[in-house]
């Protein structure tokens, strides 16, 4: 399973780099890119524009045949929009919201993180 991301401000690369695991960044001014592998997409919240560079990701090539689904990085301080961009596009895809994280998560997050992806690694 690869992580791929997208971090405006670091959140999301800080909690990428504390689950040591196999990661992509994208540039969110050019998310053209293959992947031929199953992948999770770790998604910071802003605003809509944030949907529409994922979907360019996930629309490119035959990226979505490998899409497994999504994470959210988000501030519950936004209360009813926590997490909107990954909620959104895992309702626009029909692919699992996997997890949310506030910021760059807790230890606690990273732990519980790391436990799904390693089962969904074993059982597939
Ligand atoms: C301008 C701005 C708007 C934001 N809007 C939302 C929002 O609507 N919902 C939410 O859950 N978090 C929102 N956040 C919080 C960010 O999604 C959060 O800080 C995230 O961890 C940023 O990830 P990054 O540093 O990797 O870009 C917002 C942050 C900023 C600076």
């Amino acid at each position: 399973m690869l992580i791929t991301f997208i971090s405006l401000t670091g959140n999301v690369r800080n909690f990428v780099k504390s689950v040591e695991m196999r990661n992509l960044e994208v540039d969110f001014s050019n998310p053209l890119i293959e992947i031929n592998e199953d992948f999770i997409i770790i998604v910071p919240t802003y605003d809509s524009e944030i949907t529409d560079i994922i979907s360019e990701l996930i629309e490119y090539k035959d990226n979505i045949k490998h899409l497994i689904g999504f994470v959210g990085s988000g501030s519950l301080n936004f209360d009813k929009d926590y997490c909107f961009n990954a909620k959104d596009l895992s309702n626009k895809y029909d692919k699992p919201l996997l997890f949310t994280f506030e910021f760059s998560g807790t230890n606690d997050d990273v732990v519980k993180f790391k436990k799904e992806v390693e089962e969904w690694n074993h059982q597939n």
